[in-house]
């Protein structure tokens, strides 16, 4: 369903070893040591990897609120409890269809407005006010899993999370302020977006960096998660390098760590201040990346740890919108379409190979309504009718 074609050269480089090439899965192309790769995941708006995806900033869904928010091309009713926790759920009304975000916030559960229905933070139906005093049937709508960090929402396409919220490698496990930074919106697709941060070759040619500065490696964490990190040190030919080279014990520090294929941390700066970034992304309908960017550093406590932590992030979002302006022309008008690889392509090769044995949701085949099609009766004023079964 997803297939399309691409272009692999794991057979020329063994620094990127492809198992399903050695078992012969792939046809070598007439003439060439290339060979062409079939991607399910890569590049395919229709293909949404089982993970978590930014739904909107935690300001944008107040308590006792209900939104209307599409995510990955399926509409959602989502709003915030008197508890403080967001809920989402598919939009429409297991009863007849009528769109939840219409309807009220009431305690915990939302109440549908056509003909009030009213269901609980899981999803189940709770009260049928016209089936007062009789049984009420089993419905429910489908609710997804939800989380809150950074001073976002964040839905996870399936039914339990396997993973925690990702994390930047270095802030792993540690309480963490964060700056919500721009939005944008980039004509291409995440995984798209996802590669520029990887390609050696474009920060010498569009960022104007010393070409031998990065040389990047992939390290797979696991089946969701990728990370990459920089071999290359600073060069010192020129006096700027020299300079720049006391504060780098090692390589320079950029190191990145991918989820999903639409969510990236990125790590750098000398070695007494790293800056830390989160791009969290997810296709449109129109096939382009929706796009929010987060600047995030440890918490430091205090007045002072909190001045010191507002320029650090204010700084760290300035610096993320320097490198994205560079790369603005590229993602305008770019058809990707990667048929010559060359050596210095390895980590753009490995995490194309990485997520297309990530696994995807269901999210497009799972019923929208909420209604499961399993009828079962139901009993109204003493005569049998049929109703679906949620
Ligand atoms: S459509 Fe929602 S209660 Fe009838
Ligand atoms: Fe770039």
């Amino acid at each position: 369903m997803y297939a399309a074609t691409s272009w692999c050269a794991c057979a020329n480089w063994r620094q990127i070893p492809c198992s399903r090439s050695r078992a012969g899965r792939f046809s070598p192309a007439p003439g060439r040591r290339r060979h062409k790769v079939d991607t399910r995941v890569f590049n395919h708006p229709e293909a949404v990897v089982q993970g978590w995806y930014w739904l909107a900033r935690s300001r944008e869904i107040r308590r006792g609120q209900v939104v209307s928010l599409r995510l990955l091309g399926r509409e959602l009713a989502v709003y915030r409890g008197g508890d403080g926790r967001v809920a989402a759920f598919d939009a429409y009304c297991a009863h007849m269809g009528a769109h939840l975000a219409e309807g009220r916030v009431e305690g915990n559960a939302l109440r549908c407005f056509f003909h009030r229905w009213r269901y609980e933070a899981d999803g189940r139906c709770s009260d049928i006010p016209c089936l007062a005093g009789q049984a009420r049937p089993q419905i429910s709508v489908r609710c997804w899993p939800t989380a809150e960090r950074y001073g976002m929402v964040w839905l996870w396409t399936g039914e339990t999370p396997t993973d925690d919220l990702p994390e930047v490698p270095e802030l792993a496990g540690k309480a963490c302020d964060a700056l919500v930074a721009n939005r944008f919106r980039k004509r291409c697709h995440p995984n798209v977006v996802l590669i520029n941060a990887i390609d050696e070759q474009h920060f010498a040619s569009v960022h104007h960096l010393p070409g031998s500065i990065l040389t990047m490696e992939a390290v797979p964490r696991s089946v969701s998660n990728i990370e990459f990190r920089n071999l290359g040190k600073v060069p010192t030919s020129k006096r700027l390098g020299r300079l720049l080279a006391r504060f780098y014990q090692g390589p320079l520090t950029y190191t990145l760590s991918y989820w999903y294929g639409s969510l990236g941390t990125v790590t750098l700066g000398p070695d007494f201040l790293h800056l830390h970034l989160m791009f969290a992304l997810r296709v449109g309908d129109d096939g382009s990346t929706e796009g929010q960017t987060l600047a995030l550093t440890r918490q430091r406590r205090g007045p002072l740890g909190w001045l010191v932590n507002r320029l650090l992030l204010y700084g760290t979002a300035l610096a993320a919108r320097y490198f994205a302006w560079g790369d603005t022309r590229v993602f305008e008008t770019i058809r990707f379409d990667f048929r010559h690889p060359i050596p210095a392509d390895r980590a753009v090769l490995a995490f194309i190979r990485h997520l297309e044995s990530q696994p995807l949701a269901r999210w497009h085949e799972i019923d929208r309504t909420g209604a499961r099609p399993r009828p079962t009766r139901m009993r109204l004023a003493g005569t049998d009718q049929e109703s679906s079964d949620g």
